[in-house]
């Protein structure tokens, strides 16, 4: 991919880098993306299955889909990409990785910071008395209880639920201070982390796209490269290291 110099020189000299990743940035791990060719479930659409209205008609198939995911995360590990910021975490002064995933990818490819918008599938809470659940509940086919009596759900945001109050003002202060912002891997239709990008741009960061194609945000950024996250991040960032190490001699 022919990077341009704009960019690596922005990405050299940064002091602040804030970061958006969504389901893309983890598909070549081999994690299903929620809205791709492979991301129905019993041809349902994460829609009628994130959310407490699915959750509340029949527990135990939200739980059976959670169940899939979780079984299909079991072995996962990784990709150049994840790999790659928490490289960049270590290395720029200021810098924040907001994640709408919830497969723990990052902090397993050794990202210190992750903000995690959407929760994390490895974790259980009650849906009823809140109380976090340190179980994993391999095995459980059907939806199971609390000892209050209330359901338990994993540790995931819903649709229609608030994120959490926390990660989510830190993601938009580090977009709102950020020189650049990198999208990646997300279709940028879901609200309010779709609007991460945008908030940078409106306070003059360089914002850049890398997705497997455009997505509603592409007109607006100031560039996009098209390809596989794992390929495309560790190619702009040899660039980068280069770039950095020539300042360094000057
Ligand atoms: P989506 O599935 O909506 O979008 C994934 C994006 O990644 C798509 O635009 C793909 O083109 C792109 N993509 C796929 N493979 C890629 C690769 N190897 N490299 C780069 N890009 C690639 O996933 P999200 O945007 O993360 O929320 O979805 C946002 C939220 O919607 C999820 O967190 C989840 C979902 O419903 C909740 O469950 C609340």
């Amino acid at each position: 991919m022919q990077f341009s110099s704009e960019l690596i020189e922005r990405l050299a000299k940064a002091k602040s880098v804030a970061v958006l990743t969504g389901a893309g940035i983890s598909a070549e791990s081999g994690v299903p993306t929620f809205r791709g060719e492979d991301g129905l479930w019993k041809n349902l659409k994460p829609e009628e299955l994130a959310s407490m209205d699915a959750f509340l008609k029949n527990p135990d198939l939200v739980w059976q889909w959670y169940q899939f995911r979780r079984d299909l995360m079991r072995d996962i590990t990784p990709n150049a990409a994840h790999y790659v910021l928490a490289d960049m975490e270590a290395k720029v002064e200021d810098f924040t990785l907001s994640t709408q995933n919830i497969d723990g990818l990052h902090i397993r490819a050794g990202s210190q910071h992750v903000l995690e918008l959407h929760g994390n599938i490895s974790r259980n809470r009650c849906n009823s008395c809140g109380k976090l659940i340190e179980h994993s509940f391999e095995e459980e086919k059907k939806a199971v209880h609390c000892e209050c009596g209330g359901f338990v759900r994993p540790d995931v945001v819903w649709f229609g639920e608030t994120l959490p109050a926390k990660p989510l003002y830190d993601s938009f202060a580090a977009a709102e201070r950020a020189d650049v912002y990198l999208s990646i891997g997300t279709s940028a239709v879901v609200q309010p982390a779709a609007s991460l990008p945008l908030e940078a741009k409106n306070y003059n960061a360089y914002v850049v796209e890398i997705n497997l194609e455009p997505t509603e945000i592409s007109s607006l950024v100031d560039e996009q490269y098209h390809g596989p996250a794992g390929s495309l991040l560790p190619e702009l960032y040899k660039l980068v290291e280069e770039e950095r190490e020539l300042g360094k001699n000057h």
